[in-house]
């Protein structure tokens, strides 16, 4: 029996978060869900429009809406929007991220805070905004996108490190929360993952990382995507508190 689901996912519109969607609302997708979804981004309209006729199925409803995820007058403004233009919410997935990378020496204040701002505030912003409505219902399904680089450091990534491990005990900490009202959290680790974020490394980087994976291949974004829509199937009702590592077998 396929269960239809209404779900919100930050950083939409591009990489990770676009598959993310594309899988959300697809009918294949476990077999046993897929969902309409309200998908949250920041600058690139054509690139929302254009995801919006991509999925083009009269059945599922599809909506982008422009915001900025590290603000929580934005989150809770958008979820509210979202939830009237869904009929409600049943998944989170808070994938939005940025990174600004340096040398702890030569990293501004500003890039060590609009990386915590983006890639942690946003994960409480949006948990903050739709928990009320799933304890409302008693059912909810969160996904946050952490990294590798949460759970064995980086250099030259402090900030994004730190705003990663981050996310992974905010997931533990309102797993155990919200887990009495039905509602499970988790968190993907995906490793290196061919998008646009990781598009600026050159070629002897490429190799060097490539030898630490030993799938040798760089991820797909629908390698990430998959795992995220197993967690918010009926097949991980059990599942929480939990990170994933989705990375070709980089951290073991
Ligand atoms: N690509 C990788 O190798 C990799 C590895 C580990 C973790 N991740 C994580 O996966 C997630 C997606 O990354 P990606 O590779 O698809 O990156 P990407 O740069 O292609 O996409 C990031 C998305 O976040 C959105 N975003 C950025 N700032 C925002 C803001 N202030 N408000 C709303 N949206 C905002 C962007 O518009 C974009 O859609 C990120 O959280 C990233 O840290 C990526």
């Amino acid at each position: 029996m396929l269960l239809k689901k209404r779900a919100i996912v930050t950083g939409g519109t591009r990489g990770i978060g676009r598959a993310i969607v594309k899988e959300l609302a697809s009918k294949s997708c476990c077999g046993i869900l897929f969902s309409d979804v309200a998908f949250i981004y920041n600058s690139c309209d054509e690139c929302a429009e254009e995801l919006q006729q991509e999925i083009n199925d009269p059945s599922i409803k599809i909506h982008g809406f422009k915001a900025d995820a590290s603000s929580l007058k934005d989150a809770e403004a958008t979820v509210q929007s979202a939830i009237e233009t869904l009929g409600g919410v049943d998944i989170l997935v808070n994938n939005a991220g940025i990174t600004r990378d340096n040398l702890l020496l030569r990293m501004s204040e500003q890039d060590f805070d609009s990386v915590i701002n983006v890639n942690l505030k946003s994960v409480f912003n949006y948990t903050k905004a739709v928990m009320k409505q799933m304890i409302k219902q008693r059912y909810g399904r969160i996904v946050n996108i952490s990294s590798v680089v949460g759970m064995i450091g980086n250099a030259g990534q402090a900030n994004y490190a730190a705003s990663k491990a981050g996310v992974i005990g905010f997931t533990k900490a309102t797993a155990k929360e919200l887990a009495s009202r039905n509602i499970t959290v988790n968190a993907v680790a995906p490793g290196f993952i061919e998008t646009e974020m990781t598009q600026q490394l050159n070629d002897k980087q490429r190799e060097v990382l490539l030898q630490n994976i030993p799938l040798k291949r760089m991820g797909t974004p629908e390698d990430i995507a998959r795992v995220v829509a197993f967690l918010c199937s009926e097949d991980a009702n059990y599942v929480t508190g939990q990170v994933i590592a989705v990375d070709g077998g980089m951290v073991m």
